[in-house]
């Protein structure tokens, strides 16, 4: 029989670690023992791992005691303050924050692109940002056989990206405005209505007009690709839509 694994998904109630859950099921990965780790607000509830649940404990310092992967979705602050604890407890981490993306000494992986990065990993491995992975997937092979000279992009990003509240938001105001109480949106995850809108604002304005996740697409692209200056730019489009970026 091969090696079996012992896992812990931090953020494991959220959009992503609810999804990280189904595809471990899915795939049948070699599990030992599964760890779903999130706040004390959810610490004792039930998430769904294939056809059976799993109790939410609170992550903690020694979380990761025995754990050999921990597979991190619940914001840059907290993977930076437990990241490196799970690391010292000898845990392989996956963090799918933006924590440590652009850190020297932390590979920055898609599979299917850059595997032989993770070769020099010290503990922590983290993956791009969600439209960065989906576009590298397609330039590497070009870059491989043309070499691309720039890129230019634009995404168009389902709510999914920011959080359940935002998907639940994007619900509410749906329900709202076919009842005709459109006048009583109040938006809270973005600066203005999301149902039947287009928003081209995700994170953060920058001083030089981007947002932080057009020059995430940027400097991960670059990173990725070992391509320190290659010309890219981006815009990235919020989208009604629950699932899915394009
Ligand atoms: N790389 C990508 O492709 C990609 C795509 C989407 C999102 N992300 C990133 O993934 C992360 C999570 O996104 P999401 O959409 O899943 O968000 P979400 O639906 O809002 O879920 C957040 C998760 O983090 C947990 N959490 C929050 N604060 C915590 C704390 N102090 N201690 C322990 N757990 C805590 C929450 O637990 P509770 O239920 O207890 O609140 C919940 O499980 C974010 O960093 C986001 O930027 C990455």
């Amino acid at each position: 029989m091969g090696k079996k694994y012992s896992i812990a998904v931090v953020g494991a109630t959220g959009a992503v670690g609810r999804e990280m859950l189904a595809v471990l099921a899915e795939r049948n990965f070699p599990i030992a023992d599964l760890r779903a780790l999130a706040s004390h607000r959810s610490a004792g509830g039930l998430v769904d791992f294939g056809s059976r649940s799993v109790t939410v404990k609170e992550l903690a310092p020694d979380s990761f005691q025995g754990i050999d992967i921990a597979l991190f979705s619940a914001g840059a602050a907290v993977s930076k303050e437990f990241a490196p604890l799970a690391q010292r407890a000898g845990t392989i981490v996956v963090d799918n924050s933006s924590a440590f993306r652009m850190a020297s000494e932390v590979p920055l992986v898609v599979p299917e692109v850059n595997p032989q990065a993770l070769k020099n990993h010290k503990g922590i491995i983290a993956n791009p940002n969600c439209s960065t992975i989906q576009m590298v997937v397609v330039l590497k092979p070009l870059h491989d056989a043309a070499g691309i000279k720039r890129v230019v992009v634009s995404t168009y990003q389902s709510v999914s990206g920011t959080g359940k509240h935002a998907m639940d938001e994007l619900f509410e105001q749906c329900k709202l405005i076919v009842s005709l109480q459109g006048d009583k949106i109040k938006p809270e995850a973005y600066p203005h209505q999301i149902a039947f809108n287009c928003l081209p604002h995700i994170d953060e304005f920058l001083e030089n007009g981007y947002t932080k996740e057009e020059l995430k697409m940027i400097n991960e692209t670059r990173k990725i690709l070992g391509e320190a200056s290659l010309p890219i730019t981006a815009t990235t489009v919020r989208v009604p839509v629950f699932v899915s970026h394009s």
